[in-house]
């Protein structure tokens, strides 16, 4: 089985790939990633000598790129994780978040078409629903949630949805498509909310809260959502969207503090920012479909991923102290197969 992971140098991408390198050690693991700032090698290092193991330098918006990858390695699965993915950076630059998200995503389903791979898995998010109110924690997100986005990052991973469902019905390709709440977890790049605050508690430098903090997000450990996209490749019906999430709601303020605390640092060191322009209030999966159809469910609770993850930032401090200096960018590429 040739599995064609795209965006696997970045946080859940990476973790896929170390998944499933130890899970089905017979798999053979293609990463095609264009290294941008978020796309990091250093990732990859543990699974760079596996021989099963093959990383392709590559933009998914380059089609004859895309095209000689597909030819060099005939996947039989792909599964897009590429993407510009931070709402903030999206606000400030829009363009490459749609040429990214959007027309990447149509090369790489024009390239599973025209090559007939037995399965296109589009990994998507749950911001694509919009935002709850703070006042109703009775609503959910599910499957059938009209989309109705916020930021030009939400709105190009809705675009890339929408083409994911309509080459699915136009074409009858193979296609499903995941939508997970807010991941945490080993590999995080620090520029968003849980890696950001670790690494400035542990530098002794202010946490950026935007707004009162009150904003909500759903979060779930980054390996219970590869196991979802595992199960939904083995098991998803065709052309179905699924949502991803634990119920584990928290408030940034709250998630922060926590963090503060186990970290043994002072709430003083928590600054209160600018709110981010158009900022959503409440995300929360209904995660009853993937439940019900697949057995899903999140093995880690908040409280052991979140200790988990902090471990981690504090025994793996050369990486994201490579990620602050840009020397994360400087090791080279190896490439095997
Ligand atoms: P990330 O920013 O950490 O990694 C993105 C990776 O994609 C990087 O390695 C980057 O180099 C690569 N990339 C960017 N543009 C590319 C291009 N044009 N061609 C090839 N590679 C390119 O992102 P992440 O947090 O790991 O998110 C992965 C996917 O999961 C995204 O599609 C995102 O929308 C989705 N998602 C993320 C979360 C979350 O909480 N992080 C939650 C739900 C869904
Ligand atoms: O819900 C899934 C989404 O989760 C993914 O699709 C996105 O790719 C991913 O980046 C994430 O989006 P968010 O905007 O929710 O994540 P972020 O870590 O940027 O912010 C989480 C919350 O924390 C949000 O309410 C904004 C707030 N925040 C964030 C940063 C970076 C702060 O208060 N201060 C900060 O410095």
């Amino acid at each position: 089985m040739k599995i064609l992971v795209t965006g696997g140098a970045g946080f859940i991408g990476g973790n896929y790939i170390h998944e499933r390198l130890k899970n089905y050690p017979t798999n053979q693991v293609i990463c095609v990633d264009a290294l941008t700032y978020a796309g990091n090698l250093e990732t990859l290092e543990p699974v760079m000598k596996n021989p099963n193991f093959c990383f392709e330098l590559g933009d998914i918006a380059d089609e004859a790129r895309i095209k000689e990858i597909f030819e060099k390695h005939k996947p039989d699965i792909v599964i897009n994780f590429a993407a510009e993915s931070h709402v903030d950076r999206s606000i400030g630059n829009p363009g490459v978040f749609l040429k990214t998200n959007i027309i990447g995503t149509q090369v790489l389903l024009d390239a599973s078409r025209a090559f007939g791979v037995s399965r296109y898995h589009q990994v998507s998010t749950d911001e694509v629903y919009g935002d709850l109110p703070l006042d109703r924690p009775d609503l959910f997100f599910t499957e059938e949630t009209p989309i109705h986005t916020s930021s030009p990052y939400s709105a190009s991973k809705a675009g890339a949805d929408l083409l994911c469902l309509a080459y699915a019905r136009t074409y009858k390709m193979p296609i499903t498509i995941s939508r997970c709440s807010n991941n945490y977890g080993p590999y995080h790049f620090p520029e968003k909310l849980i890696p950001l605050m670790v690494t400035n508690a542990m530098q002794d430098i202010p946490l950026p809260v935007y707004g009162k903090g009150e904003n909500v997000r759903d979060w779930l450990y980054v390996i219970d959502h590869c196991h979802a996209i595992d199960l939904i490749i083995q098991n998803g019906r065709l052309g179905e969207v699924y949502n991803v999430g634990g119920h584990n709601e928290r408030r940034n303020i709250d998630v922060v503090k926590t963090l503060l605390s186990q970290l043994g640092k002072p709430e003083s060191l928590i600054k209160y920012v600018t709110d981010r322009p158009g900022h959503d209030l409440r995300y929360a999966i209904d995660p009853s479909k993937i439940s019900r159809e697949l057995g899903w469910l999140p093995k880690t609770s908040f409280d052991d991923g979140l200790r988990q993850t902090i471990d981690w930032y504090i025994n793996n401090r050369g990486w994201w102290e490579n990620v602050l200096s840009g020397k994360y960018k400087e090791m080279k590429i190896e490439s095997r197969f």
